[in-house]
């Protein structure tokens, strides 16, 4: 399913395995799961959002109908297979699929109001994770906001992944919040929601002294 590529990451290979592990994993809800992370990210109408490790584009595609056609949902990945894949199927105007690694996004400075990062972090070697953190920030127009998620299952969902995966301490996102207030991000809030998923908001703030 996924691919180990050194430096970069690791990346995802088998997509169709990958869709099929979400269905198990989410137990059939991962459409509701998209919905509420959608509105977690406050995208509006005309915004235009960046999807971090998109992988098979479905956050994007969600992201898209909310910023409709006055906008714009791009999705960045550094696997090739993913984002030929994405090409290939989403046609959609106003999508767009570019491959890159967050520690060195290919995009301008300020250039989206809302970047988001599902299920990714854990996939950056760690000796990035910190570079695609300041990289979230440049890349946020002041005032904008990010999101990241990662597993969080509930205890019964914890006790029996148990034996395939062993904890999940690794991936809680909440161990970034430090690091996201250093950079500079301000009003920091955590949810846990019912699909199994940790989600971490906060906002490049308006005004005030950028750290990089
Ligand atoms: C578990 S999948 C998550 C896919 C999708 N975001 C989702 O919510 O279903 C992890 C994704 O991170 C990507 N990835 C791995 N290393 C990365 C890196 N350095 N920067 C950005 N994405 C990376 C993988 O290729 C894969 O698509």
């Amino acid at each position: 399913m996924f691919v180990d590529d050194g430096d970069t990451g690791l990346l995802i290979a088998g997509l169709r395995r990958y869709n099929l592990f979400t269905s198990v994993f989410f137990l059939g809800r991962h459409r509701a799961l998209l919905t509420e992370l959608v509105t977690a990210a406050g995208v509006r109408p005309g915004d235009h959002v960046l999807d971090i490790g998109c992988g098979p584009g479905k956050l994007v595609r969600a992201l898209g109908v909310a910023t409709g056609s006055t906008g714009a949902a791009v999705g960045v990945d550094p696997s090739a297979a993913a984002i030929d894949d994405n090409r290939r199927r989403d046609r959609t105007p106003h999508h767009r699929y570019e491959q890159g690694p967050a520690q060195r996004l290919p995009f301008g400075d300020a250039e989206f109001d809302v970047v988001t990062s599902t299920f990714v972090m854990h996939h950056i070697p760690e000796q990035h994770r910190a570079e695609a953190l300041a990289q979230m920030w440049r890349v946020l127009r002041p005032g904008g906001r990010l999101l990241l998620a990662d597993a969080s299952p509930s205890p019964r969902m914890r006790r029996l992944l148990a034996p395939m995966f062993g904890g999940f301490d690794a991936v809680d996102i909440r161990r970034y919040r430090d690091q996201l207030a250093a950079i500079g991000f301000t009003e920091l809030g955590y949810t846990q929601s019912r699909y199994q998923t940790g989600v971490l908001t906060c906002v490049k703030p308006a005004s005030g002294a950028a750290q990089r």
